[in-house]
């Protein structure tokens, strides 16, 4: 399965896939990365790995469609099977949506705490449980049908740093293991149920 995978930070996500990908048995190549920022972490880390990458920023177009469009032409150039949002901060358009398979890893439990913040929300909302959920991209802000999930419990003393990286351990795991299963075996969705396999 060839992967586009979008990121806008410290791409640890993305380093997850990077190092699964070596293994040839993984079933799935890394074949660009994109950004929506320059000077990430994440753009140095598929440098280093000799993948291809590109920028689009949203403030270099005239309009929110013409980034979108922008963005699909990129990504479109590399041919994907399937596009990874792996920490990737934008929402794009249902035009974007129509030309690719794209998922999402959230980290949260979906539906709970949607948008930008989903381990600052679990922490004070009080939940003892939270976790992290990759999902099928749809129109909406992390509603789209749930292809895994992780339980990560809340510490008494967590803030949001120690929430965030306890979940973003497991969080790597799954998509690991969640993409590489989708490659080997297959995936559909069907209305809200996503069935690997
Ligand atoms: C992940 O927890 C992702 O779910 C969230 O931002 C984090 C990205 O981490 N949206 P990284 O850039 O992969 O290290």
């Amino acid at each position: 399965m060839r992967l586009v995978v979008l990121v806008s930070g410290s791409g640890t996500n993305l380093q997850a896939l990077l190092d699964a990908c070596a293994d040839p048995g993984y079933g799935s190549t890394v074949v660009a990365v994109g950004a929506d920022r320059d000077g990430i972490e994440g753009l140095a880390r598929a440098e280093r790995a000799g993948i291809a990458t590109f920028v689009r920023r949203v403030r270099d177009y005239p309009a929110r469609a013409d980034w979108d469009r922008a963005l699909a032409e990129a990504v479109a150039e590399h041919e994907p099977d399937l596009v990874v949002s792996a920490g990737f901060m934008k929402l794009v358009g249902g035009d974007f949506l129509d030309r690719f398979r794209m998922v999402n890893t959230h980290p949260a439990l979906c539906p709970a705490f949607p948008g930008m913040h989903g381990a600052a929300d679990a922490l004070a909302y009080g939940v003892k449980v939270t976790g992290a959920t990759l999902f099928v991209v749809d129109a909406g802000v992390d509603t789209g049908p749930i292809v895994a999930q992780v339980a990560v419990p809340v510490a008494d003393d967590d803030d949001e740093a120690t929430l965030h990286e306890r979940i973003k351990v497991a969080e790597r795991q799954m998509l690991v293991d969640a993409v590489g299963r989708m490659a080997r075996e297959g995936w559909s969705v069907e209305g809200r149920r996503v069935r690997i396999g």
